[in-house]
């Protein structure tokens, strides 16, 4: 699988430290952009004596970070948010200094702090002169960051800058743009097809009247796009939404509830997993005026029909793929998204707690995950991050029910 694959979209924090290798880094950003990553760059204060701020900005179209406290990017992305943000830390090169500070945990500069704020997985890539790198010293802090899950890639061995021969060289970019695609992989669901429902259903009254509901389609946007990053093969079927569409998912747009239903049905056929976040309408109006409907009278009745459940009719069908449904609830979350999973005969449902300017039309959420014998709590985080933490627990029940259907 080519490393664009792989890449797409993904979010690298590239460090940069001070050596004669740092314009290697430039080439690493620029093989890594160009296998779909987003990479922001963050260089130390020496990095800068090697190479400019400029040339990274216009190979990454982001501006360098550098300043621990900085005003202006406090304001947008703080240094917690960008921690947040990176997928994976790689620092390229890292020098001697560097890796000392890694394992002292110093946090006194941008870099070493997102190194210790990060939840993500961090790599460096050594270079220096072969006696720094063989110094007992340098030996030592390589040796405790390994055990700790740092993912140390090189030194080379070869003709140094300084003329020395020996360890210390940087790996070359195209062999760390491979490490980084093979650490990512190919997606804990690469191969698997995936269909997701988002946004609301309108169901028309007359040419220019509907019913509706408030949904965004954030939440099946964002879940869209984190099966999206494992790998899968994703159907979209959303209701009209002022979301554009994540690059790579294929997106089926429909209105009511009927054709979102028809969309789905045709779209499940094969598919190993079936997210429904769609806010669909429950009814819809018996009738459907064909022309306008004028205000002459004092009161209007709108008779309305039940509409199919969607979700439950995937659950039914008999080569089903593993149903995931969301629930909205204003009291007893649990019970009632037991019941709702029990009563609609799918695999694992996410309950989220409504009113109180909670779940619909807002960023953030938190997610109860029920299944069968388990149970999650995600706390209130924003989407697209709930929606990532959401499609690694539907992974892992995949994996664990594909092992109890085929125990060999
Ligand atoms: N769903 C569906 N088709 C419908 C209605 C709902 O696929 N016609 C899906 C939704 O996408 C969601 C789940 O079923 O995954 C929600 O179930 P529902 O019974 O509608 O729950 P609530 O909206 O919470 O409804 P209720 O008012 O019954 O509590």
């Amino acid at each position: 699988m080519s490393n664009h694959f792989r890449l797409c979209a993904r979010r690298i924090l590239l460090g940069v430290t001070g050596g004669i290798a740092a314009y290697k880094a430039a080439e690493l950003a620029r093989l890594l952009v160009r296998a779909g990553a987003e990479v922001q760059v963050v260089m130390t204060e020496a990095a800068g004596a090697f190479i400019g701020e400029l040339t990274f900005q216009a190979i990454t179209g982001r501006p360098v970070r550098q300043a621990l406290f900085d005003p202006t990017h406090e304001a947008a992305m703080g240094h917690i948010e960008l921690a947040r943000w990176a997928e994976l830390i790689l620092v390229v090169p890292a020098s001697a200094d560097f890796l000392a500070r890694l394992h002292a945990g110093l946090a006194d500069d941008l870099l070493s702090t997102l190194c210790l704020a990060s939840e993500a997985p961090l790599a460096v890539a050594p270079a220096m002169n072969q006696n720094m790198w063989r110094h007992p010293a340098t030996t030592a802090n390589v040796e405790a960051l390994c055990a700790r899950g740092v993912r140390v890639w090189g030194p080379a061995e070869g003709e140094q800058a300084c003329g020395d021969q020996g360890p210390g060289r940087l790996l070359e970019p195209a062999e760390l743009l491979a490490r980084v695609g093979e650490l990512f992989g190919r997606g804990r669901l690469g191969g698997r097809k995936a269909v997701v429902t988002a946004g609301p259903t309108r169901e028309p009254l007359d040419p220019v009247r509907f019913l509706g509901n408030r949904s965004s389609g954030k939440m099946g946007y964002a879940v869209a796009e984190a099966l999206l990053r494992e790998g899968a093969e994703v159907i979209l079927v959303s209701g009209p939404v002022s979301l554009a569409a994540p690059p790579g998912v294929r997106l089926v747009p429909v209105e009511t509830a009927l054709a979102m239903r028809e969309a789905v049905l045709e779209a499940v056929a094969g598919a190993d997993l079936f997210v429904a976040c769609a806010a669909v309408a429950d009814y819809r109006p018996r009738e459907v005026a064909d022309h306008k409907i004028k205000k002459t009278e004092e009161t209007l009745q709108v008779g309305l029909v039940k509409n199919p459940d969607i979700l439950r009719e995937v659950a039914a069908l008999p080569d089903r793929p593993f149903c995931v449904g969301f629930a909205a609830e204003t009291e007893a979350l649990a019970g009632q998204a037991e019941a709702k999973r029990q009563a609609k005969g799918i695999d694992m449902i996410a309950a989220n707690q409504v009113g109180e300017g909670e779940g619909f039309e807002v960023d953030d959420n938190a997610l109860l995950v029920l299944w069968e014998g388990g149970r999650l709590e995600l706390p209130r985080q924003p989407k697209t991050r709930l929606a990532e933490r959401l499609v690694s627990v539907i992974a892992e029940r995949m994996d664990a029910q594909a092992t109890i259907e085929d125990p060999r």
